[in-house]
């Protein structure tokens, strides 16, 4: 029997593309505009995508945090929203929505998925503490070592494979974890954090019973769990899809297997919700008790902690909406369609097919590139010359520097081009494709960039670069070249 939410759909001339589930309703004009002025504007942003202004953006790719489209019924909660500093009735909503889809019984508000990581550090992490962790998120590790923690990533090798048909490539490796949890000793430990969809690697999922096995260990040294659920109805839905003990499941029973086995959950809303803001949430009264007073100094009073009460009624709604097979399969499904045909086209990518966004392997495509000069940046700079579609630099540029001030270089360089869910059309998503396959065929035009201002905290926000040479303009005489006056 076809299980509720169920979305295959199978069309009659046997193509195989992903078809939207809902309709547009709101609608915002788009700026794509020549290349002249493309080239400008990447120098004024210093050849970083986070400099661009959105009026010279055509297709925003760079995430999908707060930039998921909202629903009618997110809309509607807004305006029902109850402003009280304390006791908000707004505030109750989200707390019933954390109880009844993440299953925990506690909550408390953070403005956003870093401040419920700065909570969690500061209440947890000593100078010299360990946090094992499938992978890093560039906040998290800035947090932790910001209270003198480390960390250390356990990733199976299949993980490091660009091209893999791994289901899980974000699950745990289990018998690393046991071995360092060892030599450590689990009183250095104050937790393991596993990251549902893990977002540096390609937006690769974790099993459930990688989890499970991650909860035995945890269990028998007595140390914590947290999960980063940022992605977690991603990581469900690919659950459904991929594991086979849970091909019959619903979304909603898939994600409380999964905070279950977590002792601490946090997440970030601009993500998970489809809104702004965050939380942290857990079932053990210990842990909200100490975490509790840090709400109030960091965030603001426990009932709104840092968010406006409107985007604490999208946050309730937007949660429930998680449940819904076929809201949160849109962006997979996307994605997957995405990577299929830039492959078809030669582009190589990260395989499968992931969550959040598209992952292009710059590091293969700009062999000719050392790391020394940021492959993945000078593509996601070359790429937005090319398209005006502004992709994030995943690569070298997102690390921060050792302690010593020493380039720590990535395992990939990576060009991310989120899909946010339900925002992009399928012939936007063939325009991406299309002028990834030129920029591909012309790859050996890309050049390098070198650092201009290099900030010392999450360089690759306000970092500024510029070319090595003129590469830029040389690109842009052969696009004009083959494209004329296309814009
Ligand atoms: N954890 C994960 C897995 C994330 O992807 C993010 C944000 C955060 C935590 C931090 O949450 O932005 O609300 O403070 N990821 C964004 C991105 C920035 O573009 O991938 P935040």
């Amino acid at each position: 029997m076809a299980k509720q939410d169920h979305v295959k759909i199978t069309f009659y001339n046997g193509e195989n593309i992903p078809l939207e589930l809902h309709k547009v309703r709101i609608v915002q004009k788009l700026n794509l505009v020549p290349i002249e002025r493309r080239l400008e504007a990447l120098e004024e942003g210093g050849f970083n995508t986070f400099g661009l202004k959105t009026t010279d953006v055509f297709l925003d790719m760079l995430t999908d945090s707060g930039v998921n489209a909202m629903s009618d019924n997110q809309l509607a909660a807004m305006m029902q929203a109850d402003d009280a500093y304390a006791g908000s009735q707004s505030f109750m909503r989200m707390h019933k929505a954390v109880q009844e889809v993440l299953d925990k019984k506690y909550l408390l508000p953070a403005h956003q998925g870093r401040a419920a990581e700065n909570i969690i550090a500061c209440a947890y992490i000593k100078r010299g503490s360990l946090v094992p962790m499938n992978y890093h998120f560039t906040t998290v590790l800035a947090h932790i070592t910001q209270y003198g923690g480390r960390i250390v990533e356990l990733l199976y090798d299949e993980a490091y494979k660009i091209a893999s048909d791994h289901p899980f490539k974000g699950n745990m490796n289990i018998e690393k974890l046991e071995e360092v949890v060892r030599k450590e000793g689990a009183s250095n430990i104050p937790f393991i954090r596993m990251e549902a969809s893990t977002n540096l690697i390609g937006g690769q999922p974790f099993s459930v019973q990688n989890l499970r096995d991650v909860r035995a260990i945890a269990d028998k040294y007595g140390i914590r769990i947290v999960l980063d659920a940022s992605l977690l109805g991603e990581n469900a839905y690919l659950v459904l899809k991929r594991e086979e003990e849970f091909a019959d499941s619903s979304m909603e029973e898939v994600i409380k297997i999964i905070t279950g086995l977590a002792d601490i959950v946090y997440f970030s809303a601009r993500k998970l919700s489809s809104s702004r803001g965050g939380g942290i949430c857990t079932n053990d009264e210990k842990i909200y008790r100490e975490l509790e007073p840090l709400i109030p100094l960091f965030e603001g009073f426990l009932t709104y902690g840092g968010m406006s009460v409107r985007e604490i009624e999208a946050i309730a709604v937007g949660l429930y909406e998680t449940l819904d097979e076929s809201m949160i399969c849109q962006s997979p499904q996307f994605i997957e369609y995405l990577v299929n045909s830039a492959m078809a086209n030669g582009v190589p990518m990260v395989t499968p097919a992931g969550v959040l966004g598209a992952h292009v392997n710059a590091m293969e495509i700009c062999q000719h590139l050392p790391q020394t000069q940021y492959p993945a940046g000078s593509f996601a700079a070359a790429f937005y010359l090319i398209s005006g579609v502004r992709g994030m630099e995943r690569g070298s540029l997102s690390n921060q520097r050792d302690e010593y001030g020493n380039e720590t270089y990535a395992d990939m360089e990576l060009l991310r081009l989120a899909v946010p869910r339900r925002v992009f059309t399928l012939s936007q998503i063939k325009y991406v494709v299309d002028r990834l396959a030129w920029l591909y065929d012309n790859r050996e035009l890309i050049g390098g960039l070198k650092f201009v201002y290099e900030p010392p905290v999450l360089r690759f926000f306000m970092g500024r670069l510029e070319p090595v040479s003129d590469w830029p303009q040389k690109l842009m005489a052969k696009f004009k070249e083959d494209f004329g006056d296309s814009l």
